[in-house]
């Protein structure tokens, strides 16, 4: 297998958010968020934990770009904490909030690392749910108010903005399946959700623009290509429904301006939607969404393989995808596919042209940590990485304009709704002492990046194209 090489200028990075890795969540002046509220309340997080501490970033942040500059990459993906900077989400800005990201961006320069800013992680000022949350539109105007703000300060020196991150998670897991911050379990609203962070997105590129003239912005969504696990037309058919729901209901509004038809006429039948189609729809509010934007931030983690559960298995084609051995799977149950990772990318670029794309997130939850050597043989997430980069590079010779690819994560950390019982770090954590120990896929990571190529001589992984 030859050494697949990547181009020059490739941005190369790893990923995190704040709500994951900060903790000290009443330090200068930081207000409330909608997920200290949800991991505050009993039975929503897996292993009962919060996250007031999670990482010890907030005090420890010069030790992880140490970490950054050890590893090589050329960016850091993080997020900003919106109750740091608005407390009550709106109004007077809290100062030294910004201060800890004006500090964090300067570290970063100083180490030749670009900071690449999401302005929104999932962390909702509490005091603006109490006002509606994402269901209000209000929430959109608001998020363009702290836009303005946090650009304002650090403008001048990020050159890579993403409004938000996974919409598709904030709607759904958020307001539709409950799993999220703020736990609600409302089609209704999951779809007015979906609309409002959309139109914010569409509302915050003019400040994005003035305040940071030159710098490239876009949006992260988290996609999951959709395959029929036979050739039946149910099977076609349940692809097609969880296609229009998960990946275009999100691409179409930004690439071409329109929900997907068909989507809409599933959400229909379902009851979630009025016979008239969506009526939190303002006109005006599909034009500012799918204003050009200068990249699209993909977060691929697995594909998803669908039966129909409409008609009697027995009256299905047999399944020509089998279900993957268990060994195949992450610890969030999640398949290792790498070769969806490529299919996806040409997707994208065939049917939506975005300008140019960057992996924003990619990784793997494996419980790995230090044997008695003191080191972490993460073997398997070193196949993980090895496989989807691979998978990449092919990509890139097949045309597709993606310029840069960020591993989630830099370090184990709050894996949300599973607590810490997910580990996806480079790093591992140990959460009694916070010690910071690299695991071998750091050292794999970085002679990647420091040859600009990957080697997967030893075979492709399970689930890659020949
Ligand atoms: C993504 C989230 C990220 C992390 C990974 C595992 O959906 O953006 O915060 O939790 O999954």
């Amino acid at each position: 297998m030859p050494l697949r090489h990547f181009p020059s200028d490739f941005l190369w990075g790893v990923a995190t958010s704040a709500f994951q890795i900060e903790g000290s969540p009443q330090t200068d002046g930081r207000g409330e968020s909608i997920w200290d509220r949800f991991t505050a309340t009993p039975g929503r997080i897996e292993d009962g934990s919060d996250a007031r501490v999670a990482c010890d970033h907030y005090r420890r942040w010069q030790e992880d770009v140490d970490l950054l500059a050890a590893l090589g990459v050329r960016a850091y993906r993080f997020s900003i904490a919106w109750p740091r900077v608005l407390p009550h989400g709106r109004g007077a800005v809290n100062e030294r909030g910004l201060d800890f990201y004006d500090r964090l961006v300067d570290g970063l320069l100083e180490r030749g690392i670009a900071p690449f800013a999401t302005l929104y992680h999932w962390d909702l000022p509490q005091a603006l749910q109490e006002r509606g949350g994402w269901g209000s539109r209000d929430t959109a105007a608001a998020f363009a108010e702290y836009a303005d703000h946090v650009s304002m300060r650090l403008g001048d020196r990020v050159r890579r903005w993403a409004t938000h991150n996974e919409p598709w998670c904030i709607a759904t897991l958020g307001h539709e399946e409950g799993q999220h911050a703020p736990g609600h379990r409302d089609p209704h609203e999951a779809l007015r959700v979906a609309h409002h962070v959309l139109l914010s997105h569409g509302l915050a590129l003019p400040a994005l623009r003035r305040n940071a003239p030159g710098a490239e912005v876009g949006l992260v969504l988290n996609l999951v290509p959709a395959e029929p696990a036979s050739p039946s037309q149910a099977d076609a058919e349940a692809a097609r429904r969880f296609d229009a729901f998960f990946n275009r209901w999100y691409l179409d509004p930004l690439f071409r301006g329109e929900y997907p038809a068909d989507g809409i006429e599933d959400r229909i039948r379902q009851g979630h939607l009025a016979a008239g189609g969506p009526d939190y729809v303002a006109p005006g509010d599909l034009a500012a969404i799918a204003a050009p934007a200068d990249f699209l931030g993909v977060n691929y983690y697995n594909r998803a393989v669908l039966r129909s559960d409409r008609v009697p298995e027995a009256e299905n084609a047999p399944r020509t995808i089998p279900l993957p051995p268990r060994q195949e799977l992450t610890d969030m149950g999640w398949e290792v596919h790498p070769a969806s990772l490529r299919a996806l990318l040409a997707r994208l670029t065939r049917e939506y042209q975005p300008p140019r794309i960057y992996v924003t997130e990619n990784g793997a939850a494996y419980g790995d940590g230090p044997g008695d050597d003191g080191r972490t043989h993460d073997a398997r997430r070193i196949a993980y990485l090895r496989g989807h980069l691979a998978e990449a590079a092919r990509a890139i010779a097949e045309g597709v304009p993606l310029t840069g690819y960020f591993h989630w994560s830099l370090l184990d950390n709050f894996e949300w709704a599973h607590g810490y019982a997910r580990r996806f770090g480079l790093v591992h954590v140990d959460y009694a002492t916070q010690a910071r120990r690299p695991k071998d896929s750091f050292a794999f990571y970085r002679a990647v990046i420091a040859e600009n190529a990957v080697d997967d001589q030893d075979g492709p992984p399970p689930g890659s194209s020949p």
